[in-house]
């Protein structure tokens, strides 16, 4: 298989071949090299406020806690029992004094210096009079880091730091998520849909010309008012298999509360914050996983508004996927900006949203279509040769760093996608 895939991909001739779409054995280095290494995405730090307080996630097939102790740190853990492996926190959520495990009834601590220690076990002394090796019994620990309230983690000790790992990307990250003090409005959605994790990640890099095709009747039937599909904006390829494209406006008017306008400015820089006034969409992946969106805004109750989500793709099986959707707010917006952004984050971008139902039947259709491509005796290729030679922009005509070029049409960060990704898989284990 690595042999194939080494002969097949060919990301900088704008051709990958149809049966890494959906093939098992691809999936399965995924896991191992992928998500057994890399930074992931998590939740936000309000979602743990306070010490005690931990959320369930998934980095790939693993289930982990993420906790905050008393010192406000965050760590994480395998959501495992040291004893005999069984969930410890069965909950989403939860504030609790300690885990204990609902099979025999081992404790784990989740709070400060305690947070993943082993605390104790039932009749412990009668059942262990020899005693038992508390350190050989700690919660097996992520690494773990935070950017801008963004909890990461990774199961790699020797890897890059999530500050390497994120690069160019926390500049589009700070007009997201540092601009303000941010918060998570309840808790994140989980569906599934059914597609190999790879196909919603690409698409959110590097692909905004679908939307005029496959989300047209939503501007047609002016269900989303406002919102246009137009060539306007830029597409980057930020490096490290990160991708985004940006819609901007030349109106005068920024979308944004102007009651949050002092907190922008003192968390942004001059750059930053006249971008954050053009932005009128902004859609993009960070490798391998983790997706972000402004969606367009659009008009509610005449008034404009838009939204922040946050997405996580979690492998299942070469053709299933659980999707994390979060919503995200700044904490000191005016109520109305509250109001109406949960409604169009609803509408549009959620298990309910109408875009999400277009973009799903399509990556359920490629996937069915892969499994059909896998079994061919001639290698089936797929089309990435989108804008292979466009010129790049500079500093004066487009703040952001990365490789920016002008318009929508190009696939470039795409490619750069699937050559991290090749390089991953082909990656001997560390
Ligand atoms: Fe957790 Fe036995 S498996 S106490
Ligand atoms: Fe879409």
């Amino acid at each position: 298989l690595e042999d194939r895939l080494r002969k097949t991909v060919q990301p900088e001739q704008g051709r990958i071949p149809f049966f890494t779409y959906t093939d098992p054995g691809v999936h399965d280095l995924e896991i191992e090299r992928i998500f057994g290494r890399d930074w992931q995405f998590l939740g936000h730090v309000s979602e743990v406020p306070n010490p005690g307080s931990f959320v369930t996630r998934r980095m790939g097939r693993e289930n982990v806690i993420v906790g905050r102790g008393d010192d406000s740190v965050v760590r994480v853990f395998l959501n495992a029992c040291r004893h005999r492996g069984m969930t410890l926190a069965c909950e989403d959520f939860g504030e609790v004094n300690n885990w204990r495990c609902p099979y025999h009834g081992f404790t784990f601590g989740s709070k400060g210096d305690f947070l993943g220690t082993f605390m104790g076990a039932p009749f412990e002394r009668v059942a262990y009079p020899e005693g038992l090796d508390r350190d050989a019994l700690h919660l097996i620990e992520a690494r773990c880091e935070i950017y801008q309230g963004l909890i990461f983690a990774t199961w790699s000790k020797s890897g890059p730091s999530l500050d390497d790992h994120l690069g160019n990307v926390k500049w589009y990250l700070d007009l997201l998520v540092g601009k303000a003090e941010m918060e998570v409005v309840g808790h994140p959605e989980r569906w599934m849909v059914p597609t190999g994790w790879r196909l919603p990640a690409e698409n959110f890099t590097s692909d905004a010309y679908h939307t005029a095709t496959a989300h047209s009747f939503l501007s047609r039937l002016n269900m989303v008012k406002g919102a246009d599909f137009g060539r306007e904006g830029y597409h980057v390829n930020v490096g490290n298999g990160h991708g985004l494209g940006v819609g901007v406006h030349f109106d005068e008017e920024s979308y944004f509360p102007k009651e949050l306008e002092d907190e922008y400015r003192a968390n942004l820089d001059e750059d930053q914050f006249r971008m954050l006034s053009r932005i009128k969409n902004l859609h993009g992946n960070a490798f391998p996983n983790f997706t972000f969106l402004v969606p367009n805004f659009i008009e509610v109750e005449g008034r404009r508004v838009t939204g922040l989500m946050l997405r996580t793709w979690q492998p299942v099986a070469p053709n299933q996927t659980q999707v994390w959707s979060w919503h995200l707010v700044e904490k000191n917006a005016p109520e109305w900006w509250k109001k109406l952004g949960k409604r169009m984050y609803t509408q549009t971008f959620s298990s309910s949203g109408m875009f999400d139902q277009d973009d799903t039947e399509v990556w359920e259709a490629q996937t069915r279509m892969s499994d059909a491509a896998l079994y061919r005796e001639e290698e089936v290729f797929l089309h990435y040769g989108m804008g292979m030679d466009l010129p790049t922009l500079d500093k004066s005509e487009f703040p952001g760093p990365g490789d920016v070029y002008d318009g929508k049409f190009s696939e470039e960060a795409g490619r750069t996608f699937y050559r991290v990704w090749l390089d991953r898989l082909l990656e001997a284990k560390k």
